[in-house]
This record gives C-alpha cells, structure tokens and sequence, in this order.
C-alpha cells in the first residue's frame, strides 16, 4: 500500500482551500451574498458541513464578523456546522404531514437506517433530520433527500428509495 506522506497531504489540503477560494470569490463582497455561498460550501463538503475554516473565510470576504456568520449556521436548518452524512433525509413535520401519518415515516426510517434523528449511520451515508413544511403538502407525507423531494411515502416507498441510494 502507497504510503501518504507530510507533502502529499499538504497539496491536498491546499487544493481543498483553493477550491473553496473559488467559490467564496465568484461572488462578490456583499452581506447578502452571505446564504448562498454558505450553501455552496455546504455542498461541495462531502460531509455535508460548514467548517470552522470555511466560517473564517467566508467572514474575511465579506467583511463581517465570525459570530454573525456562525449564528446565521445555527439559525438556519438547512445548514449544519457538523459533519453529516452524503444523504440528509429530512421529514416534514409539518401540520399537514403530521395528520397524514410523519411520525410513522420518522419511526419507519429510524427502524430502516438503524439511527435516531439526528443523528448519522455510521457508513456516513445518511443523516435523518426533521424539517418545517416543504411546500408540498398536496403528496403528504413529504421527506427531502438532499435536492429532491419525495412523497405519498409509505413502508414500500421507503424501503425503496434507501434501497436505490445505498446501491448508487
Ligand atoms: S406540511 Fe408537509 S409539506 Fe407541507
């Protein structure tokens, strides 16, 4: 096996911080720019996170303070500040989904992936979470995988859909 030494892992650290350098500079230096380069760092991380590091960067090109952006991570779920799984299952908990049988979902995906919410498997292919109304209420119930949206779940669907995504 190729050993990894002191130099390769600085080149490898220094393309991460380039790549995010580009990122943060295609947009220009102004508060409101703030939420969607947080949304593109968040996706070009693997783990789904925003770091310590990136919060740095972010608030030197913006010329705004750590705290402000940090409590913006905080503040906003769509956004995390730990590592997450490649797949955020997020499950509305809305009223509408809760009538129409949400915690059932909560309970089967739980029971699928072996996890509570909150929480990650522990191959970091999922996290489950909980979300505010997805704006789909007409296929209740609603879950979000990443990107997009799925719904009238049911046992079958579920176990499909974690099927599907664990094979990809
Ligand atoms: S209440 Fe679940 S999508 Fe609206």
């Amino acid at each position: 096996m190729q050993r990894i030494g002191f130099k390769h892992i600085f080149i490898l650290a220094n393309k991460k911080i380039m790549s995010k350098n580009k990122i943060i500079e295609k947009y220009k230096p102004v508060k409101h720019n703030l939420l969607p380069i947080l949304h593109e760092l968040q996706d070009s991380n693997p783990q789904n996170y925003i770091t310590e590091d990136d919060v740095i960067m972010v608030s030197k090109h913006l010329n705004i303070s750590f705290a402000e952006v940090y409590g913006l991570i905080g503040y906003y779920s769509m956004l995390s500040n730990k590592p997450r799984g490649k797949y955020i299952i997020r499950i509305c908990n809305s009223p509408v989904c809760n009538m129409i049988g949400s915690e059932n979902i909560a309970e089967l995906l739980c029971s699928e992936l072996n996890i509570g919410i909150g929480e990650t498997t522990t191959d970091k292919l999922f996290t489950l979470e909980y979300s505010e109304c997805l704006g789909h209420c007409d296929i209740a119930p609603v879950m979000i995988i990443n990107k997009e949206i799925f719904g009238n779940l049911n046992k079958q669907k579920i176990e499909e859909i974690i099927e599907n995504l664990r094979n990809k």
